[in-house]
């Protein structure tokens, strides 16, 4: 599952998402700045969005 691409038009996949959030990122804005991930298609941006906010929480809370 951690490979799998979440967002084709930028090569997002979900282990990119994880590394950010490991690295600090915080906000979906950020990791649309870093990644690009969300900023082509309406869609996948809130279907990434939740996914961000799902992965992080998860995070935070270990
Ligand atoms: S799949 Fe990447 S912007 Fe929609």
């Amino acid at each position: 599952m951690e490979d799998k691409e979440v967002c084709c038009c930028h090569n997002v996949t979900v282990n990119d998402i994880l590394k950010h959030i490991q690295e600090g990122v915080r906000d979906f804005k950020t990791l649309q700045e870093k990644t690009k991930i969300g900023t082509d298609c309406p869609p996948c941006k809130e279907d990434n969005e939740l996914l961000f906010k799902e992965l992080l929480q998860r995070d935070i809370s270990k």
